[in-house]
């Protein structure tokens, strides 16, 4: 799915945007970002840090209480039912994202929610599924699959309304090694196919090398955003794991 709006836009935009919840704690406070089309953000803190709330506002599951966050130019608030095609999410526990009785029927939902053809549901679902190589388990129990196949699943769905946007919050949380690798190779692949991609992790060697920046969050503010080589410097201190230095390079 492409903007309709000016091509020169980038792809999101915050403009201070400063999320308060209805307790009054402030989730996110002032925030200004960029991101352009097909850039690769992390966005890493520690818990709490607001990393999920800020993901939240990008496809309009939050709305800001102060200032304005833009999706290909197109204030988010304007027209949320297109900037969830737009903006798709991947969220922290993929059983909270399964909603249909077999995996044909979980990834058949968001199509058939937008009121496709029978046909474009048909061919949409089994193009999402061969691409996260679920097609042999099309009748099987989501709640059956293993974690990274759950995840896997969470990424068919949302191929299935081809989103420009990915976000991807805490992907490898639960996974084991292998569970990891099935999800990088999604990243990898959503990547190459010019998709921007968003991730908030506390885990950041799987997804480092492949970053365009990485964006640190602390008590809901930017502290850092900056090319990953550039963002390193005591991470500890924010509540991040500094990665091995093998992890720095890119591998593109
Ligand atoms: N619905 C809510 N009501 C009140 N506070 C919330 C709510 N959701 C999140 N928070 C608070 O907002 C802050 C940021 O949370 P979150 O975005 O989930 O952090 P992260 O994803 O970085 O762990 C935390 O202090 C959290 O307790
Ligand atoms: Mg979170």
């Amino acid at each position: 799915m492409k903007p309709e709006t000016n091509p020169t836009d980038a792809m999101i935009t915050c403009d201070r945007l400063t999320h308060r919840f209805h307790d009054g704690s402030v989730g996110i406070c002032e925030v200004d970002l960029s991101v352009s089309e097909g850039e690769l953000v992390i966005f890493a803190g520690a818990n709490g840090s607001g990393k999920s709330t800020l993901l939240r506002h990008f496809n309009g599951l939050l709305l800001p209480t102060a200032g304005e966050v833009r999706i290909a130019g197109k204030p988010v608030r304007e027209d949320l039912r297109w900037v969830r095609q737009f903006v798709a999410m991947v969220f922290q526990d993929p059983e909270s994202q399964i909603v249909g009785e077999t995996v044909w029927a979980d990834a058949a939902f968001g199509p058939e929610n937008l009121g496709f053809s029978g046909e474009k549901i048909r061919q949409r679902v089994q193009e999402a599924l061969d691409a996260v190589g679920l097609t042999a388990k099309a009748d099987q129990r989501p709640h059956t699959l293993s974690g990274g196949e759950k995840r896997r699943l969470a990424v068919a769905g949302i191929l299935t309304t081809n989103p420009s946007v990915v976000m991807f919050d805490e992907p490898f949380s639960g996974l084991d090694y292998p569970g990891v690798c099935q999800v990088m190779e999604q990243i990898r692949r959503l990547r190459a196919q010019g998709r921007t991609l968003l991730v908030s992790t506390h885990e950041l060697a799987p997804v480092l090398p492949l970053a365009d920046r990485l964006v640190v969050l602390d008590a809901g503010r930017i502290v850092r955003n900056a090319a990953p080589v550039d963002s390193l410097q005591d991470l500890e201190s924010l509540g991040v794991r500094t990665p091995c230095p093998a992890c720095f390079g890119r591998d593109g």
